[in-house]
């Protein structure tokens, strides 16, 4: 499938974008093991949290929805999982890989994880090694998916200073965790998305958080419970630079999830000189909400300093289109990680944006991007769901049409992309069929 996006006049208003994908994953895991039910509303009902579901039913999970994004769960406890008959296939998904790992590691059964060919080129290793301290045995092909977890290991504690700075695997370690007989104490190599922590607490799991360490007591039991999932800013952020980069309008998007392990996009994008303010900043359960309002305003290129980098991850592709539309040069630093992600979105976005005639210039663990006019061209998304969207909304303001090729995995995060683009004037189609 392909977008064609032409240069657009968008109207302003009200724009709904769909639920976090971190937390509907969480929402799920964490309520198929919890005693009792776990209602789960504005949850989010793209491809990644589907294998999710798709995994957990394999396991003899009862899960129903009683809309798209109003699912419940009915939790099994600790080991009321069972054996699943064929491969558990995650698509996309790195989160789902690396969350279940964890998750599995600790059961009586042995499971095999797989996933689609971009998800068996990622790095697995961040989580076998702390897995594998504390008793779990994991096969691995060279390091990446297929991983045949083994069952029947009893875990125990770990103290761990995690390498890399990776939410996914800092989770995993408390998935495990709960099935561990010792003490878990992790330290983080920078604070990255605190949303398993959070939901844990929600289910009575006892745990102390400091600025970058956690530590918690293995064999907690969990209660169900109820989750509002805030809409996912990682989402919504497409729509903010949208609205930025757009003339004479005001955009609102209501219900945003601000957790500030994740706020770092709103922070470089003002420092850039957007402007954006949070109104009606409220509490859904654990985790803080506001309603983002959006004005156009001109952008100014800055250094981006690596700091930054784990508050902002998966932003990067829409942050360099933004240091492409900015006055002067933007310089990112310290995001070697975006080389292990969907794609090797440092590269897949300098490709992308050389390909409208922007001069970029890609060093080994950043790139520094002279901002002015972009032109059309056509780019390819190398799969990647966030470079295919970041690039639709360059085409609003690019001189020609943009199309971008290879936009099928858009779904995995963003269902109803395009539709809700148009909501708001964007001129984009799509072409082709799904692959
Ligand atoms: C995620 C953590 C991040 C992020 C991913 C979702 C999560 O990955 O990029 O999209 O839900 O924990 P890393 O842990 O690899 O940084």
């Amino acid at each position: 499938m392909q977008f064609t996006v032409e240069p657009s006049a968008l109207k302003g208003g009200s724009i709904t974008v769909p639920g976090d994908k971190s937390i509907s994953h969480r929402a799920l895991m964490l309520g198929a093991v919890a005693e009792g039910r776990t209602d789960v509303s504005g949850f989010l009902p793209g491809q990644d949290c589907l294998a999710t579901i798709g995994a957990l039913r394999a396991m003899g999970i009862q899960i129903e929805h009683s809309s798209d994004t109003e699912v419940s769960i009915h939790g099994s406890g600790l080991h009321g999982l069972s054996d699943p008959d064929a491969a558990l296939d995650l698509g996309n998904s790195g989160t789902a890989m690396r969350l279940f790992a964890g998750l599995l590691c600790g059961q009586s059964f042995s499971t095999l994880l797989s996933g689609d060919e971009s998800l068996n080129a990622r790095p697995m290793g961040r989580v076998i090694e702390p897995l594998t301290l504390m008793g779990a045995q994991i096969e691995d092909n060279d390091g990446k998916p297929p991983l045949r977890i083994i069952g029947g290991r009893q875990l125990g504690g770990l103290v761990y200073r995690l390498p890399v700075a990776s939410a996914q695997v800092k989770s995993a370690i408390l998935l495990a965790g709960l099935y561990a007989s010792g003490e878990i104490a992790v330290f983080e190599a920078a604070v990255t998305r605190d949303h398993t922590e959070r939901m844990l607490r929600s289910m009575g799991v006892a745990l102390s958080q400091g600025e970058s360490q956690i530590m918690m007591n293995g064999g907690q039991t969990l209660k169900g419970t109820d989750i509002r999932v805030p809409v996912d800013l990682s989402s919504a952020a497409f729509i903010v630079l949208a609205a930025t980069l757009a003339e004479g309008i005001e955009v609102t998007i209501t219900g945003v999830g601000v957790n500030p392990t994740r706020t770092g996009v709103l922070d470089i994008l003002r420092e850039m000189g957007a402007d954006i303010s949070l109104d009606n900043v409220r509490l859904y359960g654990e985790e803080p909400v506001a309603d983002l309002n959006v004005r156009p305003a001109v952008l100014q290129g800055i250094m981006v300093y690596p700091a930054m980098v784990s508050l902002a991850i998966d932003e990067f592709p829409l942050l360099f289109v933004a240091a492409a539309c900015a006055r002067g040069k933007t310089t990112f630093s310290g995001i070697a990680e975006l080389r292990v992600k969907e794609s090797d979105r440092i590269a897949t976005m300098a490709e992308g944006l050389r390909a409208l005639s922007v001069s970029v210039d890609e060093t080994e663990d950043g790139a520094v991007i002279h901002g002015g006019k972009l032109y059309g061209g056509t780019v390819n998304s190398h799969g990647d769901h966030r470079v295919a969207m970041s690039f639709a909304i360059a085409g609003t303001v690019a001189e020609w049409a943009v199309i971008i090729e290879d936009t099928d995995t858009v779904e995995t995060s963003f269902p109803g992309f395009v539709d809700c683009l148009q909501s708001m004037g964007v001129n984009i189609r799509i072409s082709g069929q799904p692959a």
